[in-house]
């Protein structure tokens, strides 16, 4: 099967459009035909090799989560996907494994694609979703009439954290540049925050959850941002996991908390997420759409880091 794939860490360069075998399945998996993958930080941060003391160099490696597909074969207990449904989710290998014609993955990776999306919005979909719903309604339980920034809102994560708060009942206060202002005044923020005209540590107000989705700032600098009970959230996991020793020390005067988020795949969330995208709640934005030949400028494209929304690479 065609797939791209790297067989070296390093910048886009480093991936080649190669015939490789297709993936076997075993008896919990699945194997889809893939229509389409959205890129995700982690591919280009995997890609460039930030990951190998934890996941090795199992080279060559095929990138890529999120994915779109038709499902051809499934294992022996395999009992809620048939050949022929199409399905969308977060892969659960190692590296993924997403940019090729075929891919595998455990049954709680996927659910039945909404009708009423199509095959781009249905990859692009299920890595953010799921992070923003994990995040603010399982790791910090928003409620409503509660105060949210989500720092990074015209992201992958960051405009479905939007709709998500909005959807939970909260008020949010959505930070990014004034280039991405009309963006994502789509999904109705309460404030809007130019982080390169106004400094958020420098904010008027308290909030009950900081959503820091970019990373770029500490918990003890915007501590004095939260309500009694605040809690920060980081989705810089590593990072945010050693920095916790630091963070538990700035915690034990006070009930405000700091986590690190970690995506997880679990159906229950993604059924969760299937609901309001068929109830028109939640809609994904795409910014670019790649082949798979283009690769390499889908990966320069992400790293930049200033897309709106999501970045598509058409397989099938
Ligand atoms: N832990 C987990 O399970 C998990 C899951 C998903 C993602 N993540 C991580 O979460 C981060 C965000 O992911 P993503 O998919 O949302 O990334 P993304 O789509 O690449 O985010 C791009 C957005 O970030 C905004 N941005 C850039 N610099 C900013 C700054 N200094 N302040 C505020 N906003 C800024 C940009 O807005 P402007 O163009 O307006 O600057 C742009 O719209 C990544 O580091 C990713 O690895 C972690």
């Amino acid at each position: 099967m065609k797939a791209a794939i790297i067989n070296q860490f390093g910048g886009p360069e480093v991936f080649k459009i190669q015939d490789i075998d297709k993936p076997n399945i075993q008896p919990d998996q699945v194997l889809i035909k893939v229509k389409t993958v959205s890129i995700n930080p982690i591919d280009w941060k995997q890609r460039n090799g930030n990951h190998k003391l934890i996941l090795g160099s199992p080279f060559p490696i095929v990138l890529g989560y999120d994915v779109c597909g038709e499902v051809i074969e499934v294992g022996s207990e395999i009992s809620r996907f048939k050949p022929g449904d199409l399905v969308y989710g977060v892969l659960d290998n190692k590296y993924g494994g997403a940019l090729a014609e075929y891919a595998v993955g455990h049954e709680n990776c996927f659910d039945i694609k909404p009708e009423n999306i199509d095959h781009n919005e249905a990859a692009a979909f299920p890595m953010v979703a799921l992070t923003a719903l994990q995040a603010l309604k399982y790791k910090s339980d928003l409620k409503t009439g509660q105060t949210v920034l989500i720092n990074g809102a015209s992201g992958g994560v960051g405009h479905l954290a939007v709709q998500l708060a909005k959807l939970l009942g909260a008020k949010v206060i959505a930070v990014a540049s004034s280039k991405s202002e009309q963006f994502i005044n789509q999904f109705n923020p309460d404030t809007f925050i130019d982080y390169t005209k106004q400094d958020i540590l420098d904010l008027d107000r308290k909030v009950d959850i900081f959503f820091d989705v970019i990373g770029n700032q500490k918990f003890p600098k915007i501590k004095h941002l939260l309500t009694s009970q605040g809690i920060y959230l980081n989705l810089n996991y590593i990072d945010t996991m050693k920095k916790m020793p630091l963070y538990k020390l700035h915690q034990m005067f006070t009930k405000k908390k700091a986590k690190a988020i970690l995506m997880k795949n679990t159906e229950e969330d993604l059924q969760v997420i299937t609901k309001w995208i068929k109830e028109e709640k939640l809609k994904v934005s795409i910014d670019k759409t790649f082949s798979l030949e283009q690769i390499r400028e889908a990966h320069e494209y992400a790293q930049q880091g200033h897309n709106k929304g999501k970045n598509i690479v058409v397989i099938n």
